[in-house]
């Protein structure tokens, strides 16, 4: 209860007026407080938009393509309603859209669909823009011809265009369906198979017409009336559908609706501050990205994404929803079926073809973006509390952490340490050297994060409010008034993030001199930015706000932390001499956040279903681009028991985003607070990541380059094997490691399945498996399961630091795992770490080779003598491979023509049992050169 109401009015202020109106507030509203569950949220039918179209039967519209025709190297028609369809108001109305076809390279389909401009809308509807890439658009392929045939038992034409090699877009004329298909062959996605779009014009109203609606006392006033776009998409040959983020829920998307199917709300896609998340909902949190990907056996993965920022609700739609329909869609091709309908906006959908995982991210991430490389300190570990209390609790923290011999890199300050939650201030009681307290931090290589927040206090006497008001940056209400809403800073406004000039303006806040007591090595977390409004409609902001350009909250409201997102990251980048990467941790996600910045999945709970829940949760970010993702380590609410805690190490030792974090309300929770058994526990957790830290830096710039996200399905990697198609607990590091969370209290064994044909090396103990079986394993408390795939090399650097920067010039370890070919093979991405120099080609990246009893170094980066300024000393101290099953006893390094030593032991450092492996000690190659280093 107490949380609860924190929520709605903050921590109690010092000041004694603030305080009684606050008990006064509490006391006012401590009958609705009782929880912030489902009930507090809208549901489908509570949703007019959701409800009608969900009610709607296939084929009960039908829209027909008309004079289809090439231009601008586009294909463009008019989608015109057949008479049926027609209401009273339509007759009206003429309900006509413009429907255009583009093709870009590596086979992607873009379809738009809006209204008419010739037919006089009352306004524009929205367009998300600073989403699709710019060089994305300078990929598009100018369609010049046109095909036209009528295919199979069609009653009307349909018009084809070339998509890519084997690819192909049909537009069927009468109904108009767009599908792409094979050649001639089997389809691979379509839309409006089943007749189920439909597309809402805006209205200006009439005396009489009542369209506003009404949730927990809030009124949207709707000045346009209903506007909402639903249509039906199908995967063909696919087992199973993923992506849709963000919600707590199985990463395989179960139906919603169907025969035989427990009937649920669908997926919906709005971002919410939503407290106390239950770990398994269709129900959608803090972020959304409208790409559904599909996957199965038979034919591979394709995808769907939809660039629309309005809510969005989502069907999956279990098979025979549609066996009275009459609608006959190819019967030799299984199929899933979904329904997409959201508020607003307009239809701006992207196909992609696959037909492998990476292939579809790759297709996906062109139109979007990359995600960031970060700076190596942001891969390592993250030490964060609602809150280090005052200066002396961070050096104490601080210290702790070097006492106990556990690295970090990260010590984060939340809404407390700002002066009355005015972000970009400190409260100099608590804080009075911010400067000196990170160059303390700094001197250990160590940084220091603090939290901006989007909601700004209404404090005349605050220069960014002052400014933002003279400036009218503020959203504005339905009546044209600042939008005034209640969050962790009391009464609060919201600036307009959708309009660049703001953007900047914001930016610029980050200077050093703009933001006071800030120096090089603190970066920014931004949090409540869906955004969460206290007192709004679902806790966020009233749909009816108006933007730029009179522009509905409603039709950018998925957006709107994106954007935020995006502005602070490029403050960052701009600040002091703009050569540092940003690091920004946000809250809020949408198609393209990856370009920004990291992301967490906000407020978990210490327990064990949370933990769990974390795996879907961030291999689905992840399958959707955003790779730099994370959950709360430890749980936010509650007293995680010791033994969660530390599983929830072990677990997030592997998360790309590796941070423990709790509310204010919970018990300390440091690593050295739970006696020296779990604290070995945690540092040993800790310290995996930062052996790693070299492969995970390197997985950082494959996804950065590819969009291939480091945390992975296992099927990304082995994607025609069923049995790993819905499996939530295991998950790889890169392609090379499979790890095991282990979500149950005291358990004993894992049953784990390892994919492929080739042998496993379980990282800890050397034993290896054989791949395509199921393991009944034992575990204990020290570690969970995970294993190197046999045919892959993995960098890790072994030396224990207090921090990432202390180890920069560490020495290398490499871990070769040899396939039954008796081959290996991994890479090696190493740069400054901080600067954007990587991007003009400062950097090394090695490809290492073993075969034919030979270990080979060789250059991956563009070979550009003179311009790739990046260089380091680092050598390789130790290479350990396992699987060698020849005896050879000497290794010779070329060219140098040296020989090193060589040595058959136990793998285990500390151990004189277990399985052996070959340690070349002290070859001390230099990462940056080419060698050979032949064993004989
Ligand atoms: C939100 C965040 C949480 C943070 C708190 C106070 O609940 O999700 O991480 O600690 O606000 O800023």
């Amino acid at each position: 209860m107490k949380m609860e109401m924190e929520r709605q009015i903050g921590i109690p202020n010092r000041n004694p007026a603030v305080f009684v109106f606050l008990l006064l507030l509490v006391s006012c509203q401590l009958c609705s407080v009782v929880s912030w569950k489902k009930e507090e949220f809208r549901n489908c039918n509570q949703t007019p938009f959701c409800k009608r179209a969900r009610g709607r039967k296939p084929s009960s519209s039908s829209f027909a393509a008309h004079d289809v025709s090439i231009s601008d190297g586009d294909l463009t028609a008019r989608l015109v309603p057949s008479d049926k369809t027609l209401e009273d108001q339509d007759q009206i109305q003429i309900k006509q859209l413009i429907l255009t076809l583009s093709v870009y390279q590596d086979g992607i389909l873009r379809l738009r669909i809006d209204e008419d401009p010739k037919l006089d809308p009352p306004k524009k509807r929205f367009e998300v823009p600073d989403v699709v890439m710019p060089e994305f658009l300078s990929k598009k392929l100018w369609l010049q011809r046109l095909s036209t045939e009528t295919i199979g038992g069609d009653a009307s034409p349909s018009s084809i265009v070339y998509l890519l090699d084997g690819y192909e877009a049909v537009l069927r004329h009468d109904p108009f369906e767009v599908y792409v298909r094979k050649k001639g062959g089997n389809r691979v996605v379509s839309m409006n198979s089943h007749g189920l779009f439909d597309f809402e014009l805006l209205r200006v109203k009439k005396d009489g017409e009542d369209w506003e609606e009404r949730f927990k006392g809030h009124t949207d006033t709707r000045p346009f009336g209903p506007q909402s776009i639903s249509f039906d998409v199908s995967f063909y040959d696919a087992d199973h559908v993923y992506g849709i983020p963000e919600r707590a829920t199985s990463f395989a998307l179960k139906p919603t609706r169907g025969p035989g199917v427990e009937e649920s709300e669908p997926y919906r896609l709005f971002n919410l501050d939503v407290f106390e998340y239950i770990h398994d909902s269709p129900f959608g949190l803090y972020g959304s990205i409208p790409l559904m990907i599909s996957h199965g056996k038979s034919r591979g993965t394709s995808g769907f994404f939809w660039l629309n920022a309005a809510e969005m609700q989502i069907d999956v739609l279990g098979t025979g929803w549609d066996a009275e329909s009459g609608i006959s869609l190819p019967t030799s091709q299984s199929r899933i079926d979904t329904h997409w309908m959201s508020e607003a906006g307009i239809v701006d959908a992207f196909f992609f073809v696959g037909p492998g995982p990476k292939d579809v991210v790759r297709q996906y991430t062109s139109v979007t973006g990359t995600p960031a490389m970060p700076q190596l300190f942001a891969v390592a570990y993250h030490q964060c509390r609602w809150n280090y209390r005052d200066e002396e609790d961070v050096e104490q923290v601080d210290s702790k952490f070097d006492e106990h011999d556990i690295p970090y890199d990260v010590l984060w300050l939340d809404i407390e340490h700002t002066d009355g939650k005015r972000y970009f201030t400190w409260d100099r009681m608590l804080f009075p050297h911010p400067e000196e307290m990170q160059r303390k931090l700094a001197a250990k290589g160590r940084h220091l994060v603090t939290i901006v927040d989007p909601h700004i206090k209404r404090d005349d006497s605050y220069f960014l409010h002052k400014e933002a008001t003279e400036k009218q940056y503020y959203v504005r209400d339905a009546t044209g008034k600042d939008y005034d809403g209640w969050c962790w800073s009391g009464s609060s406004s919201y600036l307009d993030m959708l309009r660049p000039e703001i953007r900047s303006w914001w930016a610029e806040k980050f200077s050093f001199e703009n933001y006071v007591g800030s120096t090089p090595s603190l970066y920014i977390w931004n949090d409540m930015n869906e955004p969460s409004v206290f007192n709004g409609p679902e806790v966020t902001m009233p749909r009816d706000a108006l933007h730029v350009e009179g522009v509905e909250h409603r039709e950018l409201h998925n957006a709107y932390g994106y954007y935020f997102h995006m502005a602070t990251a490029d403050g960052l980048v701009k600040r002091g001499d703009g050569r540092d990467r940003p690091f920004v941790l946000s809250r809020a996600v949408f198609a393209g956040s990856q370009r920004h910045g990291a992301v967490w999945t906000g407020d978990n709970s210490a327990d064990w279903d949370h933990l769990r829940v974390s795996v879907p949760m961030v291999l689905t970010l992840g399958l959707t681009g955003i790779s730099f993702s994370g959950a709360d380590v430890g749980g936010f609410f509650g007293n995680p028991e010791p033994e969660l805690l530390v599983r929830w190490y072990q677990l997030g030792a592997y998360y790309p985003f590796f941070r423990a974090h709790a509310h204010h309300d919970t018990k300390r929770r440091e690593p050295w607070l739970f006696g020296e058994k779990n604290t070995e526990r945690i540092r040993e957790a800790i310290h995996t990541r930062y052996m790693l830290l070299p492969y995970f830096y390197t997985l950082f710039r494959e996804a950065n380059t590819t969009g291939v996200p480091v945390i992975r399905p296992l099927w990304m990697e082995f994607p025609s094997e069923e049995a790993t198609f819905s499996n939530d607990e295991a998950f790889m590091i890169g392609s090379s490691l499979l790890v095991q969370g282990i979500y149950t209290e005291h358990a004993r064994h894992a049953s784990v399945y390892l994919p492929g044909k080739e042998l496993w090396y379980d990282t800890k103990t050397g034993v290896a498996y054989k791949g395509g079986k199921t393991y009944k394993l034992d575990v204990n408390e020290e570690s969970i399961p995970a294993f190197q795939r046999a045919g892959t090399i993995i960098p890790r650097k072994d030396r224990f630091r207090r921090s990432s920067t202390q180890m920069v010039n560490d020495p290398y370890t490499l871990v070769i795992a040899l396939n039954s070919s008796q081959a290996a093979e991994g890479e090696l991405y190493v740069d400054d770490g901080r600067s954007f120099g990587f991007q003009e080609g400062a950097y090394i990246h090695r490809r290492f080779v073993f075969s034919d009893g030979k270990l080979t170094s060789v250059n991956m980066a563009p070979a550009a003598p003179g311009q790739n300024q990046f260089s380091s000393e680092c050598v390789i101290e130790r290479i350990i491979l396992q699987g060698l099953s020849t005896g050879q006893k000497s290794a010779l390094i070329e060219p140098a023509n040296q020989k090193a030593e060589i040595e058959l032991g136990p793998l285990l450092l500390h151990s004189k049992k277990g399985p052996t492996a070959i340690t070349i000690r002290k070859p001390n190659v230099r990462i940056a050169d080419d060698w050979v280093i032949k064993l004989f």
